[in-house]
């Protein structure tokens, strides 16, 4: 990898990977995404054994949840290591880690560990603020223009999660929920046998939390019925509206998830101007689901 990017698939979204030790190849995914330098990253590693480099001070429940939902769309925040940079961090006493369930990051992160690396540094692959990749197309058309010779970008399909990894904060006595994905609270909970909190006011910075973010440059109108010539996201019981352009039409919670960002992104290939969502209700992943709708509808969480 010594310097170079990778983009490689995962479960949830593809990423955008550098050597989480080396400061200048972690400064070209800043340049590739255009995203502020105190964003903090996430740490990719291939097995819960190799988090001890990264953080100190590991909470027991953190153990639990890496021992019941790693490999798998779940990202811990923990206090840091002395190896975990500030350009790693965004400058805060925490490092972000996560073991990702597919088999081709898995190897990569497996084989860049052979060669002595230690951790792949990897945001989601797509320019600061817009929809997450969840295809090798989607980031060929978000970063392309900003690799260089020696760069790579790795085909896996489509993500099978499709919306970005439950990110747990275990820098305290009990965890809490920063950015909801398809780990849900009442799996969390399960695991570590006592309620937690999800979308606290956390003083930590996650990009995500940006009122707007994840936004298609197509307006995002959220519990309305789609006019003629408007994008239509709902699930598939529901029919399309006399002269709308369908985007998706799940028929599971999961298929939801999976196909959102795709639609979102087939919004703005066909041009279309609005689009009109009915959103999941109830827990689980429709919370996660709920998240990102808001966001890309630029409005603010509550
Ligand atoms: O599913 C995912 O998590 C994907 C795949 C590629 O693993 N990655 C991803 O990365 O979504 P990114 O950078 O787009 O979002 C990671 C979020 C950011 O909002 C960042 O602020 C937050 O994780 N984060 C990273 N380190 C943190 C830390 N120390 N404390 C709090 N939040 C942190
Ligand atoms: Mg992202």
């Amino acid at each position: 990898m010594s310097g170079a990017l990778v983009a490689f698939p995962t479960e949830t979204v593809y990423g955008l990977g550098a050597d989480a030790t080396n400061a200048s190849a972690v400064a070209r995914i800043y340049e590739a995404k255009g995203r502020p330098s105190d964003h903090p990253l996430i740490v990719h590693v291939s097995s819960m054994e190799k988090i001890s480099r990264w953080a100190r001070e590991i909470p027991v429940y953190a153990i639990s949840l890496a021992r019941d939902f790693w490999p798998g769309p779940m990202t811990l925040v923990m206090l840091r290591s002395e190896l975990a940079k500030d350009f790693i961090t965004g400058g805060q006493d925490s490092v972000a880690i996560r073991v990702p369930a597919h088999a081709i990051a898995l190897a990569l992160l497996s084989e860049f560990e052979n060669m002595g690396g230690l951790g792949v540094a990897a945001p989601s692959a797509n320019r600061f603020g817009q929809v997450s990749p969840t295809t090798s197309k989607a980031v060929e058309e978000e970063i392309g223009e900003f690799l260089f010779e020696g760069d790579l970008i790795l085909d896996g399909g489509p993500s099978l999660v499709g919306v970005e990894s439950t990110i747990i904060d275990c820098t305290s006595s009990t965890p809490k929920i920063l950015r909801p994905g398809a780990i849900t609270r009442e799996m969390i909970e399960e695991c570590i046998g006592q309620s937690i909190l999800e979308n606290t006011n956390s003083e930590i910075r996650v990009s995500g939390s940006l009122e707007s973010h994840y936004t298609p440059k197509a307006e995002v109108i959220l519990g309305a019925m789609a006019e003629p010539g408007e994008g239509f996201i709902a699930f598939s019981t529901v029919k399309t509206p006399d002269g709308a352009i369908r985007l998706a039409s799940p028929a599971t919670i999961e298929d939801y998830a999976r196909t959102l960002y795709a639609a979102l992104r087939s919004a703005d290939a066909q041009k279309i101007k609005r689009i009109a969502v009915l959103q999941p209700e109830g827990d689980g992943l429709a919370i996660a689901i709920r998240d990102r709708l808001t966001r890309a509808a630029g409005k603010e969480i509550i």
